[in-house]
């Protein structure tokens, strides 16, 4: 392959699925593969409440429920499953948070998180390994550090609008972030999948 075909195809294949050069959908909708939450559960236990307050069409929450957790499912949008609410309502919750956020706003949902918990209570985010980089968020996470990092060894896919069919495989590499409220401590990193 010359040069100028191969960086064409690395563009191309960089373009498939990582939503870089797609306009993202309004409110950031994009499915979790129920996988990734049999994976997390495979790992971590978690209180028998759980809030996943940005549930989408419930990808996520009806993993956890088939698990036996009590549910509550909320919505900015109404996607047809749970509550529609807008996560930064919520002013306390007694139980655990799992969730997939939009992504321009995890670092907010993750904080407003860890606000609305009990100490020792835990928040799993389902994010981008990316989630590790940048300035603002290397402050966080020295005063805030994630207690355990499940980075995917293989690829998972988030379907934008929920259309699995469209998606052959993944560009992207996601991990679940694990905070445990007070835990200081190093974070652990832990390969799955
Ligand atoms: C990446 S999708 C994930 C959906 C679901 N958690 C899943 O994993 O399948 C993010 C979801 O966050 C919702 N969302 C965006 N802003 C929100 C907010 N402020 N409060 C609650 N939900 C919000 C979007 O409507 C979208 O359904």
């Amino acid at each position: 392959m010359n040069k100028k075909k191969k960086k064409a195809f690395i563009f191309s294949s960089l373009a498939a699925s990582n939503h870089s050069t797609k306009k993202r959908e309004e409110h950031d909708f994009y499915a979790t593969e129920p996988k990734a939450t049999e994976l997390l559960l495979e790992q971590e236990k978690f209180n028998i409440k759980i809030l996943e307050p940005a549930c989408g069409q419930g990808h996520i929450s009806e993993v956890l429920a088939s698990h036996g957790y009590r549910v509550i499912s909320s919505d900015l949008i109404d996607r047809g499953y749970g509550q529609v609410r807008n996560f930064f309502d919520f002013s306390d919750w007694d139980g655990d948070i799992i969730t997939n956020p939009p992504y321009r706003e995890a670092l907010k949902f993750v904080k407003h998180s860890l606000n609305i918990i009990k100490p020792q209570r835990k928040v799993a985010m389902f994010l981008k390994i990316q989630f590790l980089e940048s300035k603002e968020r290397r402050c966080f996470f020295e005063k805030c550090p994630p207690k355990v990092i499940y980075v995917s060894s293989g690829r998972l896919i988030c379907a934008r609008n929920a259309e699995f069919n469209k998606y052959k495989s993944s560009a992207v590499c996601y991990a679940w972030y694990i905070w445990e409220k007070g835990y200081i401590g190093e974070p652990i990193i832990r390969w799955i999948n």
